[in-house]
């Protein structure tokens, strides 16, 4: 495997705190649980896409871009990431926002706003379908646009997270803990696909667990595919020899509930079970129902309790104030 090639632009603070949360655990009654702290990744409040947008705008500078279009939901945290590293990198962003524009700019879109992005109110499509319309109109103005996957998600994005992985083993074996599993939400697949492909590459037996936070597919296909899919695309681009199957992904689609933003009991009580216990924030959308399915699935009996299981918090806090009129403690 070699990726020292490919360009890179550091944008975050690596590696990220690997704590254990001996709270939560007792509390729980069940076994032992860890954080990989990338809400802490220290550009623009964290998450996890400050590890996808050092490779993905590597790419970009490579390339001469000077202007920079992605897309997301209103609330998308890696559209709030992009901003901020675009701002850092002195390039134009521009986001493509589903929905139609609040009278209030609060959380993710309020800090986008600080950040000085210009935002395209996309309506009904929040998965950038109207990015070629702005790219060619940029064109034409002269500038030099490069696309960021929606999600951050391509091969580059995934090979983040394979290099996150690199970084957990190493903390990991440091200090000399072993997991079981590692559960974290998964919602456009880079951060599933990378981490399937970095625990091929060191060999690692952990069951690497993706908790789905939306129904949707994407392009018409069924998103276990596209990861598996974004998974092979990652292998060929570093060279690595391993073709994953269906037997290679585990994604847990328990917990989708009534689909992507519609916050209920299971988000509620896991964002104040952490909070209360551990004295750390997960987000509405992503952490707080990924780890609201690892709880449930705890009082399931669905681990041993001689398992050890690390959560990796992939960030989102910014949205808990958007959401507030939702969250119910
Ligand atoms: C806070 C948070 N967690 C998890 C995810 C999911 O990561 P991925 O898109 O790589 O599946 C996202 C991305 O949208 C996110 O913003």
């Amino acid at each position: 495997m070699d990726y020292q090639n490919i360009p890179r632009q550091s944008l975050g603070f690596f590696p990220t705190p690997l704590v254990e949360l001996t709270n939560l655990s007792r509390k729980l009654d069940g076994p032992r649980l860890f954080m990989k702290r990338d809400d802490n990744t220290g550009l623009a409040l964290g998450g996890n896409k400050t590890r996808k947008l050092e490779f993905i705008l590597g790419d970009a500078l490579a390339q001469c871009a000077d202007t920079i279009v992605t897309a997301g939901a209103q609330q998308s945290n890696h559209c709030r990431q992009t901003a901020a590293a675009c701002a850092s990198l002195g390039l134009e962003c521009h986001l493509v926002l589903g929905g139609e524009k609040p009278g209030i700019l609060n959380g993710n879109l309020l800090l986008d706003k600080i950040f000085g992005c210009h935002i395209h109110w996309a309506g009904e499509n929040r998965k950038g379908e109207d990015i070629p319309e702005i790219v060619e109109q940029l064109k034409q103005e002269g500038k030099t646009p490069y696309v960021v996957p929606y999600g951050g998600s391509n091969e580059l994005g995934a090979l983040a997270f394979v290099k996150a992985l690199q970084e957990l083993e190493h903390q990991r074996q440091e200090s000399q803990v072993s997991f079981t599993h590692i559960i974290f939400a998964s919602s456009s697949g880079g951060t599933q696909a990378g981490l399937m492909l970095g625990k091929k590459i060191m060999g690692t037996s952990y069951q690497i667990v993706g908790v789905s936070i939306d129904k949707g597919e994407k392009d018409n296909v069924a998103f276990d595919q596209s990861i598996l899919s974004l998974a092979n695309r990652t292998a060929t681009l570093i060279d690595v020899n391993h073709e994953f199957s269906d037997e290679d992904l585990i994604l847990n689609t328990d917990y989708v509930g009534e689909g992507y933003g519609v916050i209920g009991a299971l988000e509620n009580e896991a964002i104040s079970l952490t909070a209360q216990t551990e004295g750390i924030l997960l987000d509405p959308v992503y952490t707080g129902r990924a780890m609201g399915g690892l709880i449930d699935m705890i009082r399931l009996g669905k681990f041993k309790q001689s398992d050890r299981i690390l959560f990796w918090h992939t960030g989102g806090a910014p949205a808990l104030f958007a959401y507030a009129n939702t969250l119910d403690f």
